[in-house]
């Protein structure tokens, strides 16, 4: 009788505390499901949406009737906005700056330490962001820059010539076919977006004969952005979850990816140590070099991992995210012919055929502006923004979030949320433009690169460059179908640590 009395008791108490682990949450924490013991509630994301955790997150916003929900991610607090001025206030309060550690951050670097600028926080993340950014803008960086426009008008050129005559080099196989007019996408824009911004960097573009290794580089950097979603995976609730699964966990593809990544990097940082010279300044590395030979405090983190790390990340996306954003520019281009034709005419218009375009051009063709800007909005690069942390106690939107919290701005909720754009569902560019067609920034209220201090570094250089590349594409090539092909569908994007289309190719006919 004692015993089963014992057992009962045993039994309740357990129960219990198992219910209040699952329901308990901070006071005034927003609303959202229960955890379970380990893994949080990212198996109940699973379940519902595994393609898409930004959807899955989202359709647990409707369940909770709540802008913002609250869940647990394995050990990680997460808080997750869903409206437009939610993710205002979340992107615009600096205590929200932080970034989580999640293990994904941390396998990118070989030391086990978060360095870089992505996952960075604090005075580090502040001095290095300023930085590279202040230094990178004597370079052209996030600005007007004739010299620079002259380098992308020549990797436009090149890029140009690849698709007309086809392959010279093996490593271009990968981005079109012999005899030229098919080309791979996302893959096909990425190395000459990269030589692009490596100019910056380096002061210097690398031939199109010793690519090989940049087109490496792209798929790589592809191959890690795949294989990431928004919290890092299983990896981040049970690292070690990588000794026993390294295939579907995704950790053997994005430690391929980060070993290639890093040495890349560290090979140009290294080379550029060896051969510093005090009196003469070759280009940005040397300024971070001279600042590295400053006694600053380690707080400023100016030493050579720091250096690879902070690289990486302001080149990472120019080697990868800009093609896939092109990518996905091209994608609406073949299912709307009717907007490449729009276009096409405003660059007859505006530039003619003699020349490429130009950043000149851009204010005088609204509409090919706007075509951009829906497409930032409807295939949001980044749907859960890059996370962030809460390095204080704050408040978001009336509820507490608790330090350490991890706070998300879902930026894909914010661009097809009804209440901002009636008909989110739709491409029309044509919601950028006022009555007399002219382009009207008032009302492109999406922000498909963040907003705040922690706003994506690369925008200006960004948008520059997905104007050129569109434009100077469509000028002289038509998008087709070959027999066989399909329109591309783009329901079948996936989802990484950023949107891409999966590989396809494409046919282009002269105009
Ligand atoms: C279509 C292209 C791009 C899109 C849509 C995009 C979007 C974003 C977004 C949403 C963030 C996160 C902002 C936040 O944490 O709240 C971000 C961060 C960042 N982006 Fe971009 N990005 C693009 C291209 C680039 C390029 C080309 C570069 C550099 C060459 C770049 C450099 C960075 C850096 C360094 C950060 C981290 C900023 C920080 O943590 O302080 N991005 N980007």
């Amino acid at each position: 009788m004692l015993t089963i009395f014992l057992i009962s008791l045993v039994s309740i108490i357990f129960i219990h505390q198992l219910y209040k682990y699952a329901v308990d949450r901070p006071e005034g924490f927003p609303p959202g499901p229960p955890r379970l013991p380990l893994f949080g509630s990212y198996l109940f994301m699973l379940l519902i949406n595994h393609n898409y955790l930004h959807k899955a997150v989202l359709s647990l916003s409707k369940w909770y009737k709540s802008d913002i929900v609250g869940l647990y991610v394995g050990k990680f607090r997460v808080a997750v906005v869903h409206n437009g001025e939610g993710v205002r206030e979340l992107l615009n309060n600096q205590a929200c700056d932080g970034r989580p550690a999640l293990y994904l951050s941390r396998m990118r670097d070989p030391g086990d330490g978060v360095r870089g600028i992505f996952f960075q926080e604090g005075l580090l993340w502040k001095e290095q962001r300023r930085f590279i950014l202040r230094f990178l803008r004597d370079y052209g960086f996030g600005r007007r820059f004739d010299q620079l426009e002259m380098v992308i008008n020549e990797e436009i050129t090149d890029m140009i010539d690849l698709i007309r005559n086809g392959p010279r080099y093996e490593h271009e196989h990968l981005l079109v076919k012999p005899g030229g007019y098919r080309i791979q996408l996302p893959m096909f824009f990425n190395p000459f977006s990269a030589n692009s911004h490596f100019s910056i960097v380096y002061n210097e573009r690398i031939p199109r004969a010793e690519m090989a290794n940049v087109v490496k580089l792209v798929q790589l950097g592809l191959q890690f952005q795949r294989n990431a979603d928004d919290y890092g995976r299983l990896l981040s609730i049970i690292p070690w979850i990588r000794h026993i699964f390294p295939e579907t966990s995704g950790y053997k593809k994005l430690n391929e990816s980060n070993q290639y990544i890093y040495k890349f990097f560290a090979d140009f940082v290294d080379r550029h140590i060896e051969t510093y010279d005090e009196s003469c300044e070759r280009n940005f590395l040397d300024l971070y070099i001279a600042e590295m030979k400053k006694e600053l405090p380690e707080e400023y983190g100016f030493n050579r991992e720091q250096f690879i790390m902070g690289l990486v990340d302001f080149s990472l996306p120019a080697f990868t995210g800009l093609g896939v954003q092109l990518a996905m520019i091209v994608q609406y281009l073949m299912i709307y012919p009717e907007v490449a034709k729009r276009i096409q005419h405003e660059i007859d218009e505006v530039v003619g055929s003699g020349r490429l375009p130009t950043l000149e051009d851009r204010d005088k063709m609204p509409y090919t502006e706007a075509t951009i800007r829906e497409n930032l909005r409807m295939e949001t690069l980044v749907p859960s923004d890059v996370p962030h942390k809460a390095l204080e106690d704050t408040e978001l939107m009336g509820y507490r979030i608790p330090k350490d919290t991890v706070v998300l701005a879902s930026l894909y909720a914010m661009h097809s949320d009804k209440r901002i754009w009636k008909d989110p569902e739709n491409f029309r560019p044509e919601r950028f433009l006022d009555d007399d067609g002219k382009l009207c920034l008032k009302k492109d209220v999406s922000l498909p690169f963040g907003a705040g201090k922690r706003l994506c570094a690369g925008e200006t250089f960004a948008r520059n460059l997905l104007f050129l590349m569109t434009t100077a594409m469509l000028q002289n090539f038509d998008y087709t179908l070959a027999p066989g092909d399909s329109l591309p569908d783009v329901s079948k994007n996936e989802s990484g640590l950023i949107i891409s289309p999966p590989d396809f190719w494409v046919q282009l006919k002269e105009r």
